[in-house]
This record gives structure tokens, C-alpha cells and sequence, in this order.
């Protein structure tokens, strides 16, 4: 009888064992949950395409703040829909806006200090449009502006940072945006204020329910001449060298699971705090299929959380934060 030499399932036999060898692990304090903040009071609508995601009125959202507080939570990632939109987006960067008023009251809630306050900066789901910068039209052509922009998207990060953000992170993609926002940011007096640069953004199908959670799908168009495209790896680490040169602090690519690679090459070529955003879509796509009973819940939710840690992200934002908190608490 020939017996095999290595037998890798000693290592595999009791989950002692199993968790002494294991090689990744997830912590509540690495995972970012986003807030979709929305006006008025007792406000809690869910979002039909996201079971157990809502838009909150800030009364509401501080609750949801606190559940994630006791969960021992990394952050939270602030979303707003404002009461009014305009073509400049100006709810972005109105210091009455609702993720500035949000900050405010999540600021005075001591119980709420172990949660970083991360906003995210954009314009569109302040503006008209819905795009993510200024439209410039002529005839039936339209074009979205860069330069001026950047100008509005640096303004909204300062407001931002102004209202109590612990850390601003722009999800616009437009050129030269980290270098405007830093120098708005340090000129305001937030020079300590960190960015957390969206640095690799791909143009996705799967942002389709976060459009409805946000109301931010483009009025007309795509967001294709400004978000990459999925083809391209190269490109996207060209977008992080330009982004760290510029001045961010940490980066954010997304989606999360369809890029694995994207995630890994990144993780291999820079030392930044690098996180990963495992999107609207991903989240309802799991959901669809536990709906089904067609998946286990628990275990295809901390799979794909683990798949992404793995890939290299130090930390996620996900929709499944609070029930992955669970798990792991
Ligand atoms: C805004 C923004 C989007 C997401 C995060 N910030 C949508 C988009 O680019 O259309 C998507 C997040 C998600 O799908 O969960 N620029």
C-alpha cells in the first residue's frame, strides 16, 4: 500500500485547526456601511432593488448609526438626496446640504465617535441631470465638462470636510479632481482632512440599484466618457498612480467581485490603504438569489466578503456591513 506523503487534509480536519491556518480574515472594523440620507423626519423607505436597505431621514439614519456603533463597525459612507436639485449640483456644497446637516448631528452623538464619517463626493445626485459633472450642451451634443467640474467637486469636499467629515471620498472620476480637492481641502483649513479617491471606477451595470437608492441615473446618456472601462486593467492602475500622485490618502475601487483582478494587481503595486466597494448590484444579486432559497444567506454573503479581503482590500464597503457585524460579533 503506497500512502501519500503530504496530505492536505490533516490541516483540514477540526475547525481548530482550520482557524489556526487560516490565511484571511474579516473584521467588523473593516467594513464601511453606506447611508443614503434623505429629508424629512421618520423617513425609513426601503429600497425595493436592496431588501434591509433605506433611505433615512437624518433622525432615522442616527439610529441606523448607532446599530453599526454597537456592531463595532469601521464607518460609515454618506450618500445624500436632496430636497431640490439643480444643473451645478449647488446641493452638494451648501452647508445646509443633507449629508453636511447629517454630519452635524452624527458629530454631537459621543456614542457615535468609533465610527469614521466618510463622505462621499459627488455632484450627481445633486444635479438635474444626474451626471457627475457640469453638461455642456450644444445642439443635440452635450458634453460633461471637466475643469469646471472639478472646481464645483473641490467646493463640496470642503463643505464636506467643514461639516465634520472625517474623510472625503470622491466618486466622480473626473481628471485632476485630487489635486483640486486637496488644495480646496488644505485652503479651507482641512489639511488633515484625508481623501479616500474612488482612484479606480469602472462604467458598471451593477451601480443599477444604487440609481434608485440615490435617484441618480442620468437623465440622458451614460457615464461612459468619464468611468472606465471594464476591459481594462492597465488603465486602471494608471488612474491610482495619477491619484496618489495628486494626494490621496487611500484608495477605493469598485465594483468589488467582478474585478478580483483589478483589486490584486492594485494591491500588488501600491502600499495605500486600499479598499474595495462591493456595489448596489452585487448586493441584489445575492439578495435575488437567497430570495430563491437558492442560496445559503450566511455563507455566500461571508464567502464573498471573504473573496474580496482576499483579493487584497483592507477594508470593504458593503451593504451586507451590519449583517456581517452580526456574524462576526
Ligand atoms: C456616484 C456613485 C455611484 C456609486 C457610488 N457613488 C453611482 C454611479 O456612479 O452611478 C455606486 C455604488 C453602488 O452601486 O452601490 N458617483
Amino acid at each position: 500500500m503506497n500512502f501519500p506523503v503530504t496530505r492536505m487534509r490533516r490541516l483540514r480536519r477540526t475547525e481548530a485547526i482550520r482557524s489556526l491556518v487560516r490565511e484571511t480574515h474579516l473584521r467588523p472594523e473593516s467594513l464601511i456601511y453606506p447611508l443614503f440620507i434623505c429629508p424629512g423626519e421618520g423617513v425609513r423607505k426601503e429600497i425595493g432593488s436592496m431588501p434591509g436597505v433605506f433611505n433615512l431621514s437624518v433622525d432615522e439614519a442616527v439610529k441606523e448609526a448607532h446599530e453599526c456603533a454597537e456592531l463595532g463597525l469601521g464607518g460609515l459612507l454618506l450618500f445624500g438626496l436632496p430636497a431640490e436639485k439643480d444643473e451645478q449640483g449647488t446641493g452638494a456644497w451648501a452647508s445646509d446640504g443633507i449629508v453636511q446637516t447629517a454630519l452635524r448631528v452624527f458629530k454631537s452623538e459621543s456614542k457615535l465617535k468609533p465610527l469614521t464619517m466618510i463622505a462621499d463626493v459627488c455632484l450627481c445626485e445633486y444635479t438635474s441631470h444626474g451626471h457627475c459633472g457640469i453638461v455642456a450642451r450644444d445642439g443635440d451634443h452635450y458634453e460633461i465638462e471637466n475643469d469646471s467640474s472639478i472646481q464645483l467637486i473641490a467646493k463640496a469636499a470642503a463643505s464636506l470636510a467643514a461639516a465634520g467629515a472625517d474623510i472625503v471620498a470622491p466618486s466622480d472620476m473626473m481628471d485632476g479632481r485630487i489635486d483640486a480637492i486637496r488644495h480646496a481641502l488644505d485652503e479651507g483649513g482641512h489639511a488633515m482632512t484625508p481623501i479616500m479617491s474612488y482612484a479606480s471606477k469602472f462604467a458598471s451595470a451593477f451601480y443599477g440599484p444604487f440609481r434608485e437608492a440615490a435617484d441618480s441615473a442620468p437623465a440622458f446618456g451614460d457615464r461612459r466618457s468619464y468611468q472606465m472601462d471594464g476591459a481594462n486593467l492597465r488603465e486602471a492602475m494608471r488612474e491610482i498612480e495619477q491619484d496618489v500622485v495628486e494626494g490621496a490618502d487611500m484608495i477605493l475601487m469598485k465594483p468589488a467581485m467582478p474585478y478580483l483582478d483589478v483589486i490584486r494587481a492594485a494591491r500588488e503595486r501600491v502600499d495605500l490603504p486600499l479598499g474595495a466597494y462591493q456595489v448596489s448590484g452585487e448586493y441584489s444579486m445575492l439578495h435575488a438569489a437567497f430570495q430563491r432559497g437558492w442560496l445559503e444567506p450566511e455563507r455566500a454573503m461571508m464567502e464573498s466578503l471573504l473573496s474580496i479581503r482576499r483579493a487584497g482590500a483592507d477594508f470593504i464597503v458593503t451593504y451586507f456591513a451590519k449583517d456581517a457585524g452580526r456574524v462576526l460579533g
